[in-house]
C-alpha cells in the first residue's frame, strides 16, 4: 500500500517536473498538472518554489512599476462580464482631455514612473488621429518613458500608426483561448478570431505584447486554463496579465461567485515556468478580492505592479467590478502604500522602465 502511495506520488511528480524542465506539455497535461497541482500541496510548493527561483534568476527582486492612466470609460463593447459595457446604463461616462492626460503623466514621472499605461474602453471618440496626438505628445515630453496603451481591438494601419506615433507596448487580453467559453462571455459581434489576430498583427508590429485572462470567468474549466497555457506559449508575449473574476452588480454575473485566490496564485506560478522571462503583474483584481493578494501574487513570481495615476474624482467610474481597491487614494498615496506591501515581502519597488529581461 504505501509503496503504491509512493508510486502515485512519484507519477504526479513527474508531470510538475517534466513541466519544469521546459517540456512542452499537451493540453491533456496541462488539465493533468492543474488537477494535482490544486489537489497535493507538494506539487503546488515545488512550482512556487520554481516559478519562484526562476523570477529571481531573471529579476532579482525588483518589482517594475507602471502608472495606469484610465482614461476613457466609453465603451462600444458589450462584454458580459464587464461593468463599463455599453449597455450599463448606471456608468457615469467621463473622457480624459489630452491635458489632463499629459497632468496624469506629469504627476507620474515624479513619482518616478517611467511606464505609461493608458487603458480604457474601446472609445470611437479616439480616432487614430486623436489617439495618435495623445501618443506624439507623451513621447515628446517623456523620451525616456515607454508607453503602453491598451485600448483593445483595432485595424492593423491604427496599431501601425500609433506604432509610429511612439506607443510601445500593448496590452490584449486574449480572455479565454477557448471559442465555446469566449462567445458565450461576449456577444456576437465579438469574434474569437478577431482577438487572437489583433494580438499576432501587434507582435508583428513589433510592440511588446501583453495578453491574459481572467481566472474564475463564469462558466470556465481547468480544460480552458489548460489552453489558456498552450496558447500563451505559442503566443509567447512579454506580459500577461491574470486576475480573478469578480462579479460587477450591473452585470448577468452580478452573483457568480469570484474567481479563486489560490488558482488565480498557482497559475501565475505555472506562466513564470512556461515563460521564464514574462512580466507577470500582480493585478488590481488581486489586490481586490483579497487584501493581501497583490501579496501573495509576488510570492507566488509575479514582477510588476500597475498602480493608478487617474485623477480620483473618476477613479470611481472606471469600475469593471466591484469594490476596486484604490478609488481614493492619490496617486503618491498608492505608490507608497505599494513601495510598503513590496519591501514586507522581500521585494522591492523599482523606477525605470522595467522592459522584460532579455
Ligand atoms: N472581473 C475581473 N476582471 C475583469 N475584467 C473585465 N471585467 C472584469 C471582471 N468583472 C478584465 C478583463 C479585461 C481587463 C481590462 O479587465 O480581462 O481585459
Amino acid at each position: 500500500m504505501i509503496i503504491l502511495d509512493w508510486g502515485e506520488y512519484n507519477k504526479n511528480m513527474n508531470i510538475a517536473e517534466k513541466f519544469i524542465r521546459d517540456e512542452n506539455l499537451t493540453k491533456e497535461e496541462f488539465v493533468e498538472l492543474l488537477q494535482l497541482a490544486e489537489a497535493d500541496d507538494d506539487i503546488r510548493s515545488r512550482l512556487t518554489e520554481e516559478a519562484v527561483r526562476l523570477r529571481r534568476k531573471y529579476y532579482g527582486i525588483d518589482v517594475y512599476t507602471r502608472g495606469l492612466i484610465e482614461f476613457t470609460n466609453y465603451c462600444r463593447n458589450d462584454c458580459y462580464y464587464c461593468g463599463i459595457r455599453k449597455s450599463n446604463q448606471n456608468v457615469k461616462r467621463y473622457r480624459l482631455t489630452k491635458e489632463e492626460i499629459l497632468a496624469c503623466c506629469e504627476s507620474g514621472y515624479e513619482l518616478g514612473f517611467r511606464t505609461f499605461v493608458l487603458q480604457g474602453g474601446e472609445d470611437l471618440y479616439f480616432t487614430d488621429e486623436r489617439m495618435a496626438g495623445i501618443v506624439r505628445s507623451i513621447r515628446a515630453g517623456y523620451p525616456d518613458c515607454a508607453i503602453t496603451l491598451s485600448i483593445g481591438e483595432r485595424s492593423y494601419e491604427s496599431y501601425r500608426r500609433l506604432r509610429e506615433a511612439g506607443a510601445d507596448r500593448y496590452l490584449l487580453r486574449h480572455e479565454t483561448a477557448n471559442e465555446e467559453l469566449y462567445c458565450s462571455l461576449h456577444p456576437r459581434e465579438m469574434e474569437f478570431a478577431r482577438r487572437r489576430q489583433c494580438l499576432y498583427y501587434l507582435k508583428e508590429l513589433g510592440y511588446q505584447v501583453g495578453a491574459g485572462f481572467m481566472v474564475g470567468a463564469p462558466g470556465q474549466s481547468q480544460q480552458d486554463l489548460a489552453e489558456d497555457l498552450v496558447f500563451l506559449k505559442e503566443l509567447n508575449p512579454h506580459m500577461v496579465g491574470i486576475g480573478p473574476f469578480i462579479p460587477h452588480h450591473d452585470t448577468r454575473y452580478a452573483s457568480e461567485p469570484a474567481g479563486s485566490i489560490e488558482r488565480t496564485v498557482l497559475l501565475l506560478s505555472i506562466v513564470r515556468i512556461l515563460l521564464p522571462k514574462v512580466l507577470l503583474p500582480a493585478t488590481t483584481a488581486l489586490g481586490t478580492l483579497d487584501t493581501s493578494g497583490r501579496e501573495k501574487g509576488l510570492a507566488a513570481g509575479a514582477n510588476v505592479v500597475m498602480p493608478n495615476l487617474s485623477p480620483v474624482k473618476i477613479r470611481r467610474q472606471y469600475e469593471l467590478y466591484d469594490n476596486k481597491i484604490c478609488t481614493e487614494e492619490e496617486a503618491a498615496e498608492c505608490r507608497a502604500d505599494l513601495a510598503v506591501r513590496v519591501e514586507k515581502t522581500g521585494y522591492r519597488l523599482v523606477d525605470g522602465r522595467g522592459d522584460a529581461a532579455l
